[in-house]
């Protein structure tokens, strides 16, 4: 589960940063902007609810809209979060999203799930099942998948 967080939709990244997710292979199964209501920022960083940084990052991801995007792939997972890079963007490798785009902690551009059942628990309080095509049959999966 991607997110193009509110600095990079309100910076005409979108695409660039979608751009490098689908060159790289990964399949999109689902896909949409939305506003993020605070209730649905509370429970996607449910993680970090105890961290100094928690309101910030609350009024962050609720500031603007943000692109929501559904990937599936080989090791999909770690292969997401490398292309996006290191948190904090001044120490993320050039190259990555947030080592092109990026230099602070809290307007790092994208957000990666950090594994597959995070990934499937945010995917859910995104979409709903009918916005995802997981396993459409796309014409280079062949090229992309051995
Ligand atoms: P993300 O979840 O957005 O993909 O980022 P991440 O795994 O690289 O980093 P994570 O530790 O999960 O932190 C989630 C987001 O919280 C903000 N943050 N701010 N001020 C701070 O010290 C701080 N630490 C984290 C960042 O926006 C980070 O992406
Ligand atoms: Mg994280």
């Amino acid at each position: 589960m991607i997110i193009v967080k509110p600095d990079a939709v309100q910076r005409g990244l979108t695409g660039e940063i979608i751009k490098r997710f689908e060159a790289r292979g990964l399949k999109i199964i689902g896909l949409k902007l939305l506003q993020v209501e605070r209730a649905l920022a509370e429970k996607h960083y449910d993680v970090h609810r105890e961290r100094p940084f928690f309101a910030s990052l609350v009024a962050y991801i609720t500031s603007a809209p943000v692109v929501v995007m559904a990937l599936e792939g080989t090791d999909a997972i770690a292969a997401a979060r490398a292309t996006i890079g290191a948190t904090t963007p001044s120490e993320a490798a050039p190259g990555s999203i947030r080592g092109d785009f990026g230099l602070e902690i809290g307007r790092n551009l994208a957000h990666g799930s950090d594994s597959v059942e995070n990934g499937e628990i945010e995917v859910a309080n995104f979409f709903s099942d009918a916005e995802l095509l997981s396993g459409w049959p796309r014409a280079v999966d062949g090229w992309v998948f051995e």
